[in-house]
């Protein structure tokens, strides 16, 4: 049986970290609709170019496009066992497609564990991070520093901060998640699908009450 996992949570709750941790603990698939569009910008594909243009000022691209590219990656061989999805769906059109896509697979959405932290820590958690430009691992200045600045501790490569990741622009991600990304709240809850998760704890206790929510022994 087939494990689809949606990692809802606003910018800032720790969805990219727990994925990556996730991920070797379930060996499922991580896909990222953010790392995806910025693997498309790093190319300067036409997909790129339209995206940046949203990413930049904090908004979302549009559902068409958006949608396209995640059912595109999720229909491909290596998510047949599963996936974890990070920042994907994020509006109800992006949430009924995915359903769509899934049952027409013969499955569906399992379980959304929905992270949660106060937006004061948020912004300084968005403001204060790092990533590598090599690996994408991510560093935080304030609450998980590299042992050196700007090098990743893991390859060595450079670390950079990402464009959208100013205060200004990460209070108007915050708005547009508000706005647009709420609601399916109460949409995964009425399956039943919802798990909540305390965001706001060291990365290793979430990891831990994650695991505890999915049934996966650490
Ligand atoms: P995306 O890349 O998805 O960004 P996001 O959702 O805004 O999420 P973040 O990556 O900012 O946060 P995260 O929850 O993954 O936090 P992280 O683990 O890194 O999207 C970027 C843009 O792409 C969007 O604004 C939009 O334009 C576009 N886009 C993407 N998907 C789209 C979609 N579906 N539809 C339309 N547009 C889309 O952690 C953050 C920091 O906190 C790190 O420094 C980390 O080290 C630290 N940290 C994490 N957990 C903890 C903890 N427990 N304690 C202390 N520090 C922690």
């Amino acid at each position: 049986m087939a494990t689809y996992i949606v990692l809802l949570g606003s910018p800032g709750a720790g969805k990219g970290t727990q994925a990556d941790i996730l991920i070797e603990q379930t060996g499922l698939e991580h896909i990222s609709s953010g790392d995806l569009f910025r693997e498309h910008i790093r190319k300067k594909t036409e997909l790129g170019q339209l995206a940046d243009s949203y990413m930049g000022k904090g908004e979302l691209v549009p559902d068409d496009v958006t949608i396209a590219m995640v059912t595109e990656r999720i229909s491909s061989p290596d998510c047949d066992r599963g996936a974890i999805l990070d920042g994907f769906p994020r509006t109800l059109v992006q949430a009924e497609a995915i359903r769509i896509t899934l049952n027409e697979k013969g499955t569906d959405v399992t379980v959304v564990p929905y992270i949660t932290a106060p937006e004061e820590i948020l912004i300084a958690r968005l403001s204060g991070r790092w990533t590598c430009r090599a690996s994408g691992h991510v560093y935080n200045n304030l609450y998980s520093p590299p042992a050196q600045k700007g090098i990743c501790d893991i390859c060595g490569s450079e670390l950079y901060q990402r464009n959208d990741d100013t205060v200004e622009t990460a209070k108007k991600r915050l708005q547009v998640y508000t706005e647009k990304t709420l609601p399916l709240i109460n949409y995964y809850r009425k399956q039943n699908k919802l798990v909540k998760i305390q965001g706001n704890q060291p990365i290793e206790k979430v990891t831990e009450d994650l695991l505890a929510a999915l049934n996966i022994e650490a």
